[in-house]
């Protein structure tokens, strides 16, 4: 039994100005005890994904469930199988980070659950701050009393919307460390994120959604060994000969080449010489999951787009 499963699922919003659609048949599912990443850019879909999984918005069409439970039909079951760390800071101002912490324990129906308040406190270095009032906290401290809401219940999903937008280093380090020991220990994990350096250090598998439709699916070792390559970087005011202008990356006049390898390299810098190009600033530097992502969205992906409802697990 997968620990989450989106079968094609669909969102559209409908509104005064005309309806919009967020989700496009988005089928995957996600392993017990994996550590999955899903990427796309802003207004991909994300957040939306993520409240259908949480019962926070129905879907259009489709099914999700979570840990076996559906989130419709079975939606308390569902939800009390997540751990779920929204994008957005809310809370309520009044209480104390232990009293926000009791509450959210009381609502899952856990009682005596100080031992394990303290231990989650602890790991997210909050424990000074367990008798402040919410409203005293910083930024980057509410934040981390999200994610010590998200598990008082131990669950065996835990969801981080972009828990790292916007945070210090510390936190980050602090985050990782104690979300991957959970992972070790068999929580499954979904994250979004921004920083595909994090993706990449952390996901065993990741998911990139596009305008709303997944347009990759892979282990992430497989996207990066797509990327085995070299990039070849430099700088020209010169047109590139035709051969290499429909293969390259142009920013401006920055000109990225990916080459299979070494014998590539030299034919590439070879044809630029037979055509008078001037390079700069030449750099041969190995390829990463940002150059991954980047040919993904242009639909120039050296990795096949998942066929349309075809769900992989780990
Ligand atoms: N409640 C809503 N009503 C209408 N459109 C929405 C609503 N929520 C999100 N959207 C739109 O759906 C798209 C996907 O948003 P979202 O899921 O937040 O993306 P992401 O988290 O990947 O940035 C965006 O274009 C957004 O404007
Ligand atoms: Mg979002």
């Amino acid at each position: 039994m997968p620990a989450v499963s989106f079968q094609q699922v669909g969102k559209t919003y409908n509104g005064a100005r005309g309806s919009f659609r967020a989700l496009d048949g988005v089928s995957f599912d996600i392993g017990e005890g994996e550590f999955f990443g899903l990427l796309g850019p802003n207004g991909a879909g994300k957040t939306t994904l993520i409240s259908v999984l949480a019962g926070l918005t129905r879907a259009t069409e489709g099914r999700v469930t979570v840990m076996g439970h559906d989130v419709q039909a079975d939606a308390a079951a569902a939800r009390k199988a997540l751990g779920i760390v929204p994008q957005e800071l809310v809370f309520d101002p009044f209480f104390s980070v232990r009293e926000t912490l009791r509450i959210q324990s009381g609502y899952f129906g856990v009682k005596g659950n100080d031992a394990w308040i303290d231990e989650v406190l602890a790991e997210l270095g909050l424990a000074d701050k367990a008798n402040a009032n919410m409203r005293q906290l910083s930024g980057g401290m509410k934040r981390r009393v999200l994610v010590a809401q998200a598990l008082v219940h131990k669950p065996p999903v835990i969801v981080l919307d972009e828990p790292t937008a916007g945070v210090d280093v510390e936190l980050r380090q602090t985050l990782w460390a104690f979300i991957g020991r959970l992972n070790k220990q068999g929580h499954t994990v979904l994250l979004t994120t921004h920083y595909l350096e994090e993706a990449e250090a952390l996901c065993h598998r990741i998911g990139m959604l596009k305008q709303g439709r997944l347009v990759a699916l892979e282990r992430t070792a497989t996207l990066l060994s797509a990327t085995h390559s070299t990039m070849l970087r430099f700088k020209t005011d010169q047109a590139l000969p035709a051969a290499l202008a429909a293969q390259a990356r142009s920013t401006g006049r920055i000109v990225q080449l990916r080459a299979r390898d070494a014998a590539e390299v030299e034919s590439f810098l070879a044809t630029l010489r037979g055509a008078g190009v001037g390079v700069e600033d030449l750099e041969i530097g190995r390829a990463d999951l940002e150059d991954v992502f980047v040919q993904i969205m242009q639909g120039r992906s050296p990795v096949a787009a998942p066929a349309q409802g075809v769900g992989a697990s780990a």
